[in-house]
């Protein structure tokens, strides 16, 4: 499963991405706008980051404005990545930018007929919101595993890209439901590596070996 950050904090992305497991990067409206920065300007550093997938977001609603802005972003780097909302002047849009040969993450995916369509439009990526499910009583893991099942059936290439996760078991779980992609929060990304019985067994044995009175170099 590839690990995208979820974020426009590039001192964040640059952390992520020195540790050598970061495959892309997503951002959206809100978290552009947490970062105080110029959307083009944050976009175009964190291509300057990351080789993989760079999520920038049309905000038109019309087929023709996203269209023209999602040209117009994809001309700041060859990594940036068109994300549309899952409506159908964003399925119009991503059917005319993929098409171009710009890839299209169709975003906001919150049932599996949605994600069909978002494949059927020839979407590269399509974003299921699992937080988002979970947090009106829904399961978000279930959307993953419909998804799997029916991009499975008809081999339909469009990457299943995890959003909306909140937790390190959302990372484990969509990752057992067989998501190609999991865009992740840098905290919760580095959370993943954290488990008490590692620090408490590497104390131990740090402990036992300063005891030998040995060095390796
Ligand atoms: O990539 C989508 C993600 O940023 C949304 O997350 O926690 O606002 O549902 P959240």
């Amino acid at each position: 499963m590839k690990f995208f950050a979820d974020t426009a904090e590039t001192e964040e992305i640059r952390e992520l991405a020195d540790v050598g497991l970061l495959d892309g990067v997503t951002t959206n409206p809100s978290l552009v706008a947490k970062s105080g920065r110029d959307f083009k300007e944050v976009i175009k550093e964190i291509c300057g980051i990351v080789e993989g997938p760079v999520s920038a977001e049309v905000t038109a609603t019309d087929t023709n404005g996203m269209i023209s802005e999602g040209k117009h972003l994809a001309e700041i780097s060859s990594n940036v990545t068109i994300k549309v909302p899952l409506t159908w002047d964003g399925l119009k849009a991503c059917r005319a930018l993929t098409q171009g040969g710009t890839m299209v993450n169709v975003t906001l995916c919150f049932n599996a007929n949605q994600a069909l369509l978002a494949a059927k439009a020839g979407a590269t990526f399509v974003s299921p919101f699992i937080g988002r499910l979970d947090d009106i009583g829904l399961d978000g893991m279930e959307l993953i595993e419909e998804m799997r099942e029916i991009y499975d059936n008809y081999e339909l290439k469009t990457e299943i890209l995890a959003a909306s996760i909140r937790s390190a078991n959302h990372v484990k779980y969509a990752a057992m439901a067989g998501a190609d992609v999991a865009t992740v929060p840098p905290a919760v990304l580095k959370s993943l590596v954290k488990h008490p019985l590692t620090d408490k067994g590497l104390d131990a044995f740090l402990s036992d070996w300063k005891k030998t009175g040995q060095t390796i170099m």
